[in-house]
C-alpha cells in the first residue's frame, strides 16, 4: 500500500492562490509508493482539481449530515462530491474543540461520507490532560466507537490521529508514541483494523520520515508545513521513500 501523505489547509488559500500554490508542487513520486491528499476550502476545490500538475486526490475539511436543507453555511457531503472532492475530514480537532463538534456528529457525518461516495478521514486524539491522566486508551476508544456503527455498511475510510497537544504547536509525538496511539485505534476498530491510519501535529520535513517509518503509521495529515509547496514537496518525497521501501508500517 503507498503511505498517505495528507495536506489540511485549513482556512488557507482561496482559487487564486491555490493555482499558485499548484504550479510550485512538483514531486517527482511515484503513485504506487505515496498517495498525496489535499483537503482545500470547498470554494477552492475547482481550482485545485484544474491547477494540480501531479496525480493529487481533493477533499474537504468538513460535510454536514443533512443531503440538502435550511442549514446556512453548510456544506452536504453530496455536493462536495459534485464539486470534485473524493474525501471528506470528519471530526478534525478544530471542529470538535472550536465548533463544539460531538462525538454523535462525528458519527453521523461518516454516515454521510459513506452516502455521497467520499472516503471520510476521521480524526481522533486527546487533549494533554487527557493524556496526563492517563486516559489515552478511553479516549480513542470513545471517539472511535461513536463513529464505527456508521461503517458497518462497508466502505473505504481512514483514520487521523491527531493528539490535539501536537497541533500548531511545533510539539510532535515521538514515531514510539504515534504506533502506540494506532494500535489502539487498530484495536479499537476491531473488524476494520486494516484501514490506513495517519499521525497529524506538526509534521515537518525533518520529522516525517521517521514517523511515516514507525510501525502501524500509513501516512500523515500535514497542517502548517502543508501550506508551503516547497516544504510538502519535502514531506510528498519523504512518504515516497517510506512508502517504496519494505521496513515501513503496513497500510491494510
Ligand atoms: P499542524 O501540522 O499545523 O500541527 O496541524 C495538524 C493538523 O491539524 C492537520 O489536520
Amino acid at each position: 500500500m503507498p503511505k498517505v501523505v495528507a495536506g489540511n489547509w485549513k482556512m488557507h488559500y482561496g482559487p487564486a492562490e491555490t493555482a499558485n500554490y499548484f504550479a510550485r508542487f512538483r514531486p517527482d513520486a511515484n503513485p504506487e509508493s505515496v498517495s498525496l491528499i489535499f483537503f482545500v476550502a470547498g470554494l477552492s476545490l475547482h481550482a485545485a482539481k484544474t491547477s494540480a500538475r501531479v496525480p493529487v486526490e481533493l477533499g474537504v475539511q468538513s460535510i454536514h449530515w443533512e443531503p440538502s436543507g435550511a442549514l446556512t453555511g453548510e456544506t452536504s457531503a453530496e455536493m462536495a462530491a459534485e464539486a470534485g472532492a473524493s474525501f471528506a475530514l470528519v471530526g478534525h480537532s478544530e471542529r470538535r474543540h472550536v465548533f463544539g463538534e460531538t462525538d454523535a456528529e462525528v458519527g453521523r457525518k461518516v454516515a454521510a461520507a459513506v452516502r455521497a461516495g467520499l472516503v471520510p478521514v476521521v480524526c481522533v486524539g486527546e487533549l494533554l490532560e487527557e493524556r496526563r491522566a492517563g486516559r489515552l486508551a478511553e479516549v480513542l476508544r470513545r471517539q472511535v466507537s461513536a463513529f464505527l456503527p456508521s461503517l458497518q455498511g462497508g466502505g473505504r475510510f481512514m483514520v487521523a490521529y491527531e493528539p490535539v497537544w501536537a497541533i500548531g504547536t511545533g510539539e510532535t509525538a515521538t514515531p514510539q508514541d504515534a504506533s502506540d496511539a494506532h494500535g489502539i485505534v487498530r484495536e479499537a476498530l476491531g473488524e476494520l483494523g486494516r484501514a490506513p491510519i495517519l499521525y497529524g501535529g506538526s509534521v515537518k520535513s525533518g520529522n516525517a520520515t521517521a514517523l511515516m517509518s514507525a510501525p502501524d503509521v500509513d501516512g500523515v495529515l500535514v497542517g502548517g508545513a502543508s501550506l508551503d509547496p516547497e516544504v510538502f514537496t519535502k514531506i510528498a518525497m519523504a512518504g515516497d521513500s517510506a512508502g517504496g521501501s519494505t521496513g515501513g508500517g503496513s497500510a491494510g
